[in-house]
């Protein structure tokens, strides 16, 4: 089977996110073998001085290191994140940075950087509290992960989200999740 790597970058309880990027994996998992990373059950640590020293040592912790090849090796990734401060939670810009490794997600030659994750498609899936759209110039999460995808050598990405939540009553709310999972469901076909 397939591999597919899911990060689940939902921090809150009760997330719409998460309710949809769980419906949305699901069906996936049908045809994919999904490993999943909940990093609001995780701490990673923020990149400082003494982890580039390492790293420059050649030192990566180990579980990074799997973690990482993972990553690289899965045929498909799903990113469920809710819209924070205009992006994402920085807990995914941790993980990610610690999953940024030389010779395991990306490669270097003598004049620029160049991926080395297998994934040809990859879904990122969020809500956002304001009436914000994918492409808005205030939405800076779907941006990044465009261009952390060049670094990676990822493929097409896929983006499903819901807005206006926090404007939404709790009814409509309800509506633009079952919307959102429709979208994901046919997705999944071509995903
Ligand atoms: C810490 C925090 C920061 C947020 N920042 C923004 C923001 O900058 N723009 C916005 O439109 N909504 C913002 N929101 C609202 C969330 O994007 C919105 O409620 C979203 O649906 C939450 O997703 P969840 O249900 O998966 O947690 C923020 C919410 C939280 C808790």
């Amino acid at each position: 089977m397939k591999k597919l790597f899911y990060i689940d970058a939902c921090m809150r309880e009760g997330s719409n996110t998460k309710k949809i990027a769980e419906a949305v994996v699901r069906e996936l998992s049908k045809r994919y073998d999904v490993e999943c990373v909940r990093l609001s059950e995780m701490a990673f640590p923020v990149v400082n001085n003494d982890i580039l020293v390492e790293r420059n040592n050649g030192f990566v912790p180990e579980e990074y290191v799997t973690m990482a090849k993972k990553i690289a090796a899965a045929d498909r990734l799903v990113i469920a994140a809710p819209f924070w401060d205009m992006s994402f939670p920085s807990a995914l810009k941790v993980f990610l940075e610690n999953m940024s490794l030389f010779n395991i997600t990306f490669n270097s030659n003598e004049k620029e950087c160049y991926g080395l994750c297998k994934a040809e498609k990859v879904l990122y899936i969020t809500t956002r509290g304001m009436n914000i759209s994918t492409g808005d110039a205030l939405e800076q999460a779907t941006p990044y992960i465009k261009a952390l995808s060049r670094l990676w050598g990822l493929g097409e990405l896929s983006v499903i989200a819901a807005q206006n939540m926090d404007y939404s009553t709790e009814e409509q709310k309800a509506e633009k999740v079952k919307a959102a999972i429709a979208e994901g469901m046919r997705l999944c076909e071509k995903f």
